[in-house]
């Protein structure tokens, strides 16, 4: 494969520099790297040895500027609203991890170690959408139980880390922190509903007129689409905790028929990316201030019901920056890569 023209759309947010880290120590060979932020302060950054200045992505006067193989948006909503469609009508291949596309019918919506075969042609759209966090890890761990057992049910409460919220997110817990060991009230909250140090707050996302979170709304919606299950049942409760990264998932699965605690351990363990805590008095479990490798799902704590033997608990986490976004772009590229997705043709 020839060298690639790539560009991150929100490099100096917490997603884009993780995803340049990544991107760094990946065998994907790169002619040009094109940065884009909203241009507030200039930023460089050192790439194998070279120096790359941030553009502002506003300044951009020709749309066949923007020309590259694959541009990863990175900058939230709006920024992919606005211009994921005029990157791709130049026949770059967009990988969004903002919510604008992923439930669009032309937008395949892909997590590689779930549901590979929905990326073997080119899209007609040219954008390819990275799940939400909180549905990557939730849909890594539930794929070997959705390929083995019927389900009757899914219900999950998610534990969310701050820097779901951005680099403000995570900047916001830690000045609110301090000021309340200070002990002043601290700053009022802008990037979450209430102030989040010391706290736990029921909300992500907007909440609809029948009761429902958007984050609620999108682990359902979105894992519904990901495994071709428009029937799936799953029903959610989304929190956001005090935690700078990392997020944890309560997860109760209840199957059709007995489920055998041994064969779950058995399929968890050998399904690749996930790291199983089997026996939780030698290994413990997994928390998201102390997770090993970030690229894995972390599972532990996985029980039946003891009062019904169609039941499962399990305990989720995952890095929301890796797992949850960087990691899975970028696989996501490189599985375009491998089916010769890239350029015209
Ligand atoms: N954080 C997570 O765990 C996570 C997980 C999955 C998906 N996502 C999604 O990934 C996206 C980025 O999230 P994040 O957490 O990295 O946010 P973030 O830390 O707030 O970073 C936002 C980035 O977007 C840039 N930006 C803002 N407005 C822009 C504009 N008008 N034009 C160009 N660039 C602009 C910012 O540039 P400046 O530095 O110049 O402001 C910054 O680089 C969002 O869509 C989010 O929903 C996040």
């Amino acid at each position: 494969m020839r060298a690639l023209d790539i560009s991150v759309v929100g490099a100096t947010g917490a997603v884009g520099t993780a995803l340049i880290k990544l991107l760094e120590k990946s065998e994907i060979a790169i002619n040009r790297l094109q940065l884009f932020s909203s241009g507030s302060g200039a930023r460089q950054f050192k790439f194998r040895d070279q120096t790359y200045l941030v553009e502002a992505l506003r300044d951009i006067g020709d749309i066949a500027d923007t020309k590259t193989d694959i541009a990863f948006f990175c900058a939230g909503d709006d920024v992919s609203a606005k211009w994921g469609a005029p990157f791709a009508s130049q026949g770059t291949l967009v990988i969004d991890n903002s919510n604008s596309f992923r439930m669009n019918p032309d937008v395949p919506l892909i997590v590689p170690q779930v549901n590979a075969c929905s990326l073997t042609v080119r899209p007609p759209s040219r954008i390819v959408a990275n799940p939400d966090c909180s549905t990557i890890q939730l849909v890594r761990a539930l794929k070997p139980l959705i390929a083995t057992f019927d389900i009757h049910q899914i219900i999950l409460t998610t534990y969310q880390a701050a820097s779901g919220m951005g680099l403000l997110g995570c900047k916001e817990l830690l000045n609110g922190a301090q000021a309340v060991i200070e002990g002043s009230a601290g700053p009022p909250a802008e990037r979450f509903p209430v102030p989040l140090a010391f706290n736990v707050i029921p909300q992500i996302g907007e909440i609809s007129r029948e009761g429902v979170a958007i984050e609620e709304r999108k682990l359902v919606q979105e894992s519904r689409k990901i495994f071709g299950m428009p029937h799936l049942q799953l029903t959610a409760t989304c929190v956001r905790v005090p935690v700078k990264t990392g997020h944890s998932e309560a997860v109760y699965v209840e199957f059709d028929d007995h489920v055998r605690l041994e064969q779950v351990r058995e399929l968890l363990a050998n399904e690749p990316g996930v790291r199983l805590y089997a026996d939780e008095i030698r290994d413990g479990y997994p928390t998201p201030r102390c997770l090993g490798d970030p690229a894995d799902v972390h599972v532990g704590q996985v029980r039946v019901n003891p009062e019904n033997p169609r039941g499962l608990w399990m305990w989720v986490v995952a890095d929301n920056l890796q797992v949850g976004a960087a990691l899975n772009a970028l696989l996501i590229a490189q599985l375009a890569i491998a089916n010769n997705l890239i350029g015209e043709t």
